[in-house]
């Protein structure tokens, strides 16, 4: 299996018709694997705050979610920490989301053959749903165009995982994202990202050793027209 990394979402190209894994793992994609295990029916992810509102007026039972600059948005009824995304709240519930990169990290991969969403969370189930591919592209969602360790933290836990069961050909930057994880954990390497810093500073600690938790839960969240679900 060929394995790439791609560094920050503004560095997409090359992956039409590829399978794409999506990371942004503070903390939009650990939300949304967090809220479809709690039973939320689909997320339909939008690039702005307007656009979800927007929807929101259409008839169903709906969520409006996000964040920017990481606090919840004024009017909606979520913010992005995935301890936000309980049963009680997210239930057959069809969550309208809007984060400052996470969303758009998956709305610059729609030409991908699939889109798969990654957390720590979900990272064995992942691996599995990934081991009959030839070809994996994983994206770091980055922080507002930049590079961010803590998606990069989080590539080489699936690589990690990855490699336990496959044959697997990484370029350098999947090399550099193993080695990162030789001697840290992915807590160590959240808190120490400017990203994690900035959450921590945001009173959201709880948030960093949530999204580091391995392997908890059992499901793959896909894109598909417009919509992720599992
Ligand atoms: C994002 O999409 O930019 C992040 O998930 C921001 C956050 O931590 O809320």
């Amino acid at each position: 299996m060929r394995v790439t990394v791609i560094p920050r979402t503004e560095e997409i190209n090359e992956i039409k018709e590829k399978t794409v894994v999506i990371i942004d793992v503070l903390r939009a994609t650990t939300s949304m694997v967090a809220a479809l295990a709690n039973g939320a029916k689909q997320i339909i992810p939008f690039l702005t705050p307007q656009e979800a509102k927007g929807y929101a007026t259409h008839s169903g039972d709906f969520l409006l979610c996000g964040e920017r600059k990481g606090v919840k948005l004024s009017g909606f009824d979520l913010g992005n920490s995935p301890r936000e995304f309980t049963r009680e709240r997210v239930e057959n519930k069809t969550l309208l989301m809007t984060t400052t990169n996470g969303t758009r990290a998956i709305n610059q991969s729609l030409s991908a053959k699939h889109i798969f969403i990654a957390s720590a969370l979900n990272v064995q189930a992942l691996v599995e749903r990934l081991k009959s591919e030839r070809e994996v592209v994983i994206v770091c969602a980055g922080t507002k165009g930049k590079f961010s360790l803590d998606d990069f933290a989080m590539a080489g836990l699936v690589i990690s995982f990855l490699e336990k069961n496959n044959d697997i050909d990484l370029d350098d930057l999947g090399v550099a994202a193993k080695l990162l994880l030789k001697d840290r954990t992915l807590y160590s390497l959240l808190a120490a990202s400017h990203h994690g810093e900035r959450l921590e500073n945001l009173g959201f600690n709880e948030d960093l050793v949530y999204c580091s938790q391995v392997g908890v839960i059992n499901l793959v969240p896909y894109y598909d027209a417009g919509v992720i679900k599992i």
